[in-house]
């Protein structure tokens, strides 16, 4: 960049974290691209002095639920506008939600759908993984392929939820085409039967306050599902990313695949480490505010996830936000006699995911600033295909960026939020470090707590290959059948 090119934007004196590394530099953005990290830059048409500030990649959110009809058939509270604003402000510049196909919808008009529901709405860049909830004959040799290839290169299946719900069988032909196509299978890991048999047993004997929404998903629900999980991947020598990891013994059969060379991956959030089944154990229906699947668990399980983040057990940390209002619409659509099973499962993070990991993973000493950086922005865009437009500061990057204030302190309450929901979990905490700046594709979004992003603003992001995936081409997998078909001969 000389200087008859000015940079449209500059941004100086921070001090920059990727996943790497820590320095202090100038930035240039043009065109809403990086071009130019260095110090000591001229100051562009417009610039930013982030002196005091920690210059980080914007965070990428990759599981969110939003304008979405749960496996129970609960509409989300937020949409692509509330949503999206939501994420901008706790610092996240690119989400990855869901279209969800139901059984009995078409593949192909389900992505339509979301897709005009983002475009019209969206103020930061998006994706979407597809839910899928029948994979047909149609599905797995016509749709998914062509979704594929138009960049949702994601897929998330479920190993419980009567309605979204695939056996054994079912899985292994998504895996089978997840490995031929190049697409990365997220599982939803509960034991459908264990849940179901216990609820039931539950409710016979009259007990449906929330709390033991955490007793029905036990965590030997989670952790069978995860080594079932776990052996179906290694029995094609496919790839898959296990998502929302609770309990500590889940944990732990992810690690010990790892170390046997399984191509595992695994997400958690913020309820597995900041919450505890205790918070469901509230006065009246107040517990339901804190109900999700699976449920938050124990101290233990929590210094588990911790660990799980600091060693890489767990790659990704996102907030699984799940909107849902505490009235008929979604947590109460029974009212007062609403019974955990009635439901809806989800608590809502998107905005605060960031902060919170800041605050009590950097702040605190137990993650570096670049593990933050991995956990919720590199890690995601090599995983599901984004990188290396997005999720790293570095020339040809998107500029997407987040300018923290580490000495800010904020205590939470959900009138400062942007969702729809009308509560939050974590009210009344206090957190150190905030995002008082966010640029998208050099826009600033954010500032002065004000928001500058008109509605679908935001683009749709096509994504390549997943990371995972890429190993394939690298020659480092045998692929599905080869893998389980070696040594046969007629
Ligand atoms: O309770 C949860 N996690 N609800 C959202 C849907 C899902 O399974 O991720
Ligand atoms: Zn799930
Ligand atoms: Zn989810």
């Amino acid at each position: 960049m000389t200087s008859d090119m000015p940079f449209d934007l500059t941004v100086r004196n921070g001090r920059i974290s990727t996943d790497t590394e820590t320095f202090e530099a100038d930035i240039g953005i043009k065109d809403g691209v990086i071009v130019a990290i260095e110090k000591n830059l001229s100051p562009g048409r417009e610039d930013i002095d982030a002196a005091g500030r920690w210059v980080l990649p914007g965070g990428i959110d990759s599981h969110v639920h939003v304008e979405q009809l749960s496996g129970m058939g609960v509409m989300c509270a937020d949409d692509f506008h509330s949503a999206t604003v939501s994420a901008v402000f706790g610092g996240t510049t690119t989400i990855i939600p869901f279209a969800a196909q139901h059984r009995g919808m078409k593949i192909p008009e389900v992505i339509a759908d979301y897709a005009k529901l983002a475009r019209e709405k969206a103020v930061i860049d998006y994706g979407f993984h597809l839910i899928l909830a029948n994979p047909d004959e149609t599905a797995l040799t016509v749709d998914l392929p062509e979704a594929i290839r138009n960049g949702i290169t994601s897929l998330k299946v479920y190993m419980t939820y009567d309605k979204l719900k695939l056996d054994d069988y079912q899985l292994l032909d998504v895996l089978e085409l997840a490995d031929r196509e190049g697409a990365l299978v997220m599982l939803h890991a509960e034991n459908h039967d264990m849940i179901r048999w216990l609820a039931q047993r539950l409710i016979e004997r009259g007990l449906k306050a929330p709390k033991f929404h955490g007793v029905a998903h036990d965590p030997l629900a989670e952790t069978e599902a995860t080594f079932r999980a776990v052996s179906l991947s290694r029995l094609l020598d496919v790839p898959v990313l296990i998502v929302h990891v609770a309990g500590q013994e889940t944990v732990k059969v992810i690690r010990d695949a790892r170390a046997l060379g399984a191509q595992v991956h695994a997400e958690s959030c913020p309820q597995y480490l900041f919450l505890t089944a205790d918070d469901l154990d509230q006065p009246g229906l107040e517990g339901a505010k804190f109900c999700c699947s699976p449920p938050p668990r124990d101290g233990a399980s929590q210094e588990a996830v911790w660990e799980g983040l600091k060693d890489g057990t767990l790659g990704v940390f996102s907030s699984d936000h799940a909107p849902y209002r505490f009235d008929k619409t979604g947590k109460l659509p029974k009212g007062e006699q609403t019974g955990f099973k009635d439901m809806a499962n989800g608590v809502p993070g998107i905005e605060l995911r960031m902060p919170l990991l800041f605050s009590e993973g950097v702040m605190t000493g137990r993650i570096s600033i670049e593990q933050f950086v991995a956990l919720t922005s590199t890690n995601h865009a090599r995983m599901y295909g984004l990188a290396p437009k997005k999720g790293t500061i570095a020339i040809g990057a998107d500029a997407d960026l987040a300018l923290w204030n580490p000495a800010r302190e904020t205590t939470v309450t959900w009138s400062m939020l942007h969702d729809n929901v009308g509560y939050t979990p974590y009210e009344g905490r206090t957190l150190r470090g905030w995002p008082e700046v966010v640029l998208s594709r050099g826009r600033v979004v954010v500032k002065d707590n004000t928001l500058n992003a008109e509605r679908g603003s935001g683009r749709y992001v096509p994504r390549g290959k997943p990371e995972p995936m890429q190993r394939k081409a690298a020659g480092t997998s045998q692929g599905a059948l080869s893998a389980w078909t070696k040594g046969m001969t007629a």
